[in-house]
C-alpha cells in the first residue's frame, strides 16, 4: 500500500495521521507529499495501523510517539506524566525573569517530566535546580529526559517540600495538579489518559496551590519568588492566597489565548 492511501484509510483526523506515519517512518511530514505514491513497508503499514487504532480510541498522540515538544527541548513522556503544555513554557519565561545572576537555587514542585526544570536548566546551565514529585515512575521519565538532554538537575521524591531543605530558595515553581475533581474537563481531550495524580488538586482544586502557598515562606530566600500556574478561573482565589499568606508584589499572568494561569509573588518579609 502507498503512503497516500494508508492516510485515507486511517481512522483518525489528518494532520495527526500525517505526523504519526511520519514519525513511524523516520521521515519529515513533507516526505509524505514527495513520496506518497511510493509503497510501504507490511511492518510500518501494520505499526501504523495499530497506532492510529489506539489514538482513534483515545491514547494521546504525545505518548503514542514517546516524545513532546516543550521549549527548545524534545521530551520523552509516558502514561505517567503528565504531557508538557505550552501554558507552562510561560511559567518558565515568568521563572527566567525573576532570577538573578550567578548561581541561584530552584525548586520545580511536581517536575513530572521534568518539562519545567529542565527548560530553565537549558537557558541558565549555572543554576542549581531541584525537581520534586511524588510519583517515582514520573522521576524516572525525568530521569531519562535529564541524561538524554545532558542537562543536569537534582530529582528527589516526596511530597511538595518534604524531601527538600528549608531555606535558601531563590525560586519555587510549580504547576500543581489544580482540576476539581468532578471538573467535567476531566473527561475530554487527553485528561483521561493522564495520570489523575497529576491532574485532580481536591475537591475544588484549589487544595494543592493552598499547601504550597502555606508551606513555601520559610523555603524562600528573602526576596525570592513563588510561581505557580493554576487554571483560567483560578487567578483570583490563587493571588488571594498568596497575598493572605504575605506576599508582596502579587500578579497574574496570561497564557497565548489571553487567559490568566499563572499566579506570583515574592517573599519580602
Ligand atoms: C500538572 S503535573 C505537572 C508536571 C510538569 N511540571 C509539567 O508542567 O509538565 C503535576 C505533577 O505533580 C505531581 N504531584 C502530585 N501530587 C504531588 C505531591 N503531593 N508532591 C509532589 N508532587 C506531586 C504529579 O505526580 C505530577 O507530576
Amino acid at each position: 500500500m502507498t503512503a497516500k492511501e494508508l492516510l485515507e484509510q486511517a481512522p483518525i483526523e489528518r494532520y495527526e495521521a500525517e505526523v504519526l506515519l511520519a514519525h513511524i517512518l523516520g521521515v519529515q511530514r513533507s516526505w509524505l507529499f514527495s513520496h506518497g505514491d511510493e509503497g510501504l513497508a507490511s511492518d510500518d503499514e501494520q505499526a501504523f495501523m495499530a497506532h492510529a487504532r489506539a489514538r482513534a480510541s483515545g491514547e494521546p498522540l504525545a505518548y503514542l510517539m514517546g516524545y513532546r515538544n516543550f521549549w527548545s527541548l524534545r521530551l520523552i513522556v509516558d502514561q505517567h506524566v503528565l504531557i508538557p503544555r505550552r501554558e507552562s513554557e510561560h511559567l518558565v519565561e515568568w521563572a527566567l525573569e525573576c532570577l538573578d545572576t550567578g548561581e541561584q537555587k530552584v525548586l520545580d514542585l511536581g517536575t513530572g517530566s521534568g518539562a519545567i526544570a529542565l527548560a530553565c536548566k537549558s537557558e541558565r546551565s549555572d543554576l542549581s535546580i531541584t525537581g520534586v514529585d511524588q510519583s517515582e515512575q514520573a522521576l524516572a521519565c525525568a530521569r531519562r529526559n535529564s541524561e538524554a538532554l545532558g542537562l543536569e538537575v537534582c530529582w528527589k521524591q516526596g511530597s511538595w517540600f518534604e524531601p527538600v531543605e528549608a531555606g535558601g530558595w531563590d525560586l519555587v515553581v510549580s504547576n500543581p495538579p489544580y482540576i476539581a475533581a468532578n471538573d467535567v474537563h476531566l473527561g475530554q481531550g487527553d485528561l483521561p489518559a493522564e495520570p489523575s495524580g497529576a491532574l485532580v488538586g481536591g475537591k475544588t482544586g484549589l487544595e494543592m496551590i493552598e499547601h504550597i502557598v502555606t508551606e513555601a515562606p520559610p523555603y524562600l530566600r528573602a526576596s525570592g519568588w513563588l510561581l505557580l500556574e493554576h487554571g483560567f478561573d483560578q487567578g483570583e482565589p490563587v493571588r488571594a492566597l498568596l497575598s493572605d499568606r504575605g506576599f508582596s508584589h502579587v500578579a497574574t499572568r496570561k497564557d497565548y489565548s489571553g487567559q490568566p494561569r499563572i499566579s506570583g509573588g515574592q517573599w519580602l518579609n
